[in-house]
């Protein structure tokens, strides 16, 4: 079911109906030195356990796109990968976080995501700058207008054509994390309310470049939709 950002579905967990209006002014970036023949970039976003990395996986692969992720797609991305989620012994500041999250974008856009793009292919990433928004942002509680010209910096002002956002009880998406929690999962539900109601208020700022979905749907039915929409508003052919 795609869920119309600004307009949510009746009957869904509270805080999807709370959306407040007018967030953060995350329109307006526009792709910097590249041409009108350059690829698409669409983002996967949403909170843990959503069933992101297998949506985005499986659309990438449907609609011929290059297939990637933050953090870690890099080499640089995989030791701050490491870092941020897998070294729960090191203290790491809200602040420190954000520039680590920022370190492997910057990378990943000049090495990745860039190049694809220049070469006219469309570019699925699992994750890209509305992460940091939500999850330090939202989340930790950081200034969101300087988070987001961090974002604008680190990324030269790449910024996604489509973002597809996964929502789903947080209750629900910790069910479904098998493997043992890294450092950001084993926030607690707080957290991830705050950042799923980041997310939802971002999209609900910028329904053109946002489409919605509950997550609550078998793969299957959740590929086709997403990729119906997808398609829909990103025709390869316009
Ligand atoms: P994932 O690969 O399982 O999605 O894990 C990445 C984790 O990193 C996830 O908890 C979200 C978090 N994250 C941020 O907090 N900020 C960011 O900017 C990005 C890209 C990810």
């Amino acid at each position: 079911m795609v869920a119309d950002a600004a307009a949510p579905a009746s009957g869904r967990p509270g805080h999807v109906q709370e959306m407040a209006t007018g967030l953060i002014g995350a329109a307006g970036f526009e792709p910097l030195g590249l041409g009108s023949r350059r690829g698409r970039l669409i983002a996967f976003e949403g909170i843990d356990g959503v069933g992101k990395t297998t949506q985005s996986r499986i659309l990438a692969e449907r609609i011929g796109a290059l297939y990637t992720w933050e953090p870690g797609s890099t080499p640089l991305g995989r030791a701050v990968r490491e870092v941020v989620l897998a070294r729960d012994e090191l203290a790491i500041s809200a602040e420190a976080e954000s520039l680590l999250m920022l370190a492997d974008r910057a990378q990943h856009v000049s090495d990745v995501v860039r190049p694809a793009l220049e070469a006219g292919r469309w570019v699925v990433s699992d994750r890209f700058v509305f992460s940091t928004l939500a999850y330090q942002g939202y989340g930790r509680g950081l200034d969101l207008g300087i988070l987001e010209e961090l974002c604008r910096w680190s990324t030269g002002g790449l910024w996604p054509d489509l973002n597809v956002l996964l929502v789903l009880d947080e209750q629900a998406a910790a069910e479904r994390l098998d493997a043992e929690p890294d450092r950001l999962e084993s926030d607690g539900r707080d957290f991830f309310e705050k950042v799923q109601a980041g997310y939802l208020k971002m999209a609900a700022a910028d329904p053109d470049r946002w489409v919605v979905f509950y997550a609550d749907l078998t793969v299957e039915e959740l590929a086709r939709e997403i990729e119906t929409a997808v398609l829909e508003r990103l025709s390869p052919h316009a």
